[in-house]
């Protein structure tokens, strides 16, 4: 069973997508997270985020696991725990333009397709449904207002700390998501067979009962 869940950030992806997969037993993957890594990858190397060529050199050189953990996964780069570092602010500044990258794409999609064959996954991202799975059981597409989006993020910034103002987040949501969906490669989109789900004014347990529907009439 693959149950594909894409959407713009801040949409609810990760936390509905953790929440079905436990329902079911799946295995999570949060393939973000991998974008996230091959970034910090490349701060930790000093190589510069502009530098494809370096970059995809570098590719094989980066390994990737995921720890189940709660509440949040842990993310492993080459046997350090990157679960914090993936989320600082100057990763999601960069993050879009190192996953635009061909050899990226390609490879974190082999990866994610990977994981795939032993069990059955709910995998969150931005081209899960149109590329990584397009034979997907279920396509869910989550979208909420830009706003709400931004109040998410910056309450959740605020809790761990951050001074990011609720203007600086709403700016670089904004920002991502035109990255994200004008890139030549995989944009964000939502699949022809995807079912989108407005979550602007919708529970976290609102948005999980209604996949578990839509999960149950597909099984
Ligand atoms: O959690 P948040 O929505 O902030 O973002 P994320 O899911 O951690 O993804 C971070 C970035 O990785 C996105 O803004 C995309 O640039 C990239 N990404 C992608 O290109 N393809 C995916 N399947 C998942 C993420
Ligand atoms: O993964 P993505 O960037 O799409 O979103 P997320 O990391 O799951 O963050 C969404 C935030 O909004 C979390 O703090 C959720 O508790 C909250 N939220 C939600 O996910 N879904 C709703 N329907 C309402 C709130």
């Amino acid at each position: 069973m693959q149950i594909a869940i894409d959407g713009p950030a801040g949409s609810g992806k990760s936390t509905v997508a953790k929440i079905v997969a436990k329902k079911f037993n799946f295995v999570y993957v949060d393939t973000g997270a991998m974008y996230r890594a091959v970034t910090l990858y490349a701060k930790i190397n000093q190589i510069d985020y502009e530098d494809e060529q370096e970059i995809s050199e570098k590719i094989p050189l980066i390994s990737l696991n995921f720890i189940p953990a709660d509440p949040v996964q842990k993310v492993i780069l080459n046997d350090q725990d990157v679960t914090e570092a993936i989320r600082s602010q100057e990763i999601t500044n960069n993050v879009s333009l190192v996953s635009s990258y061909q050899k990226v794409r390609d490879e974190m999609t082999e990866r994610q397709r990977q994981m795939t064959e032993n069990s059955s996954v709910v995998m969150d991202g931005r081209d899960i449904g149109t590329t990584v799975l397009p034979n997907a059981d279920v396509k869910i597409f989550l979208i909420a207002s830009v706003d709400q989006r931004a109040i998410r993020r910056f309450k959740e910034n605020k809790a761990q700390g951050s001074s990011a103002t609720l203007d600086d987040i709403k700016k670089e949501i904004v920002a991502r998501d035109y990255k994200d969906s004008h890139r030549l490669i995989s944009p964000l989109r939502k699949d022809d067979d995807a079912i989108e789900i407005d979550t602007s004014n919708l529970t976290v347990d609102q948005v999980v009962n209604k996949i578990l529907k839509i999960v149950k009439t597909r099984a």
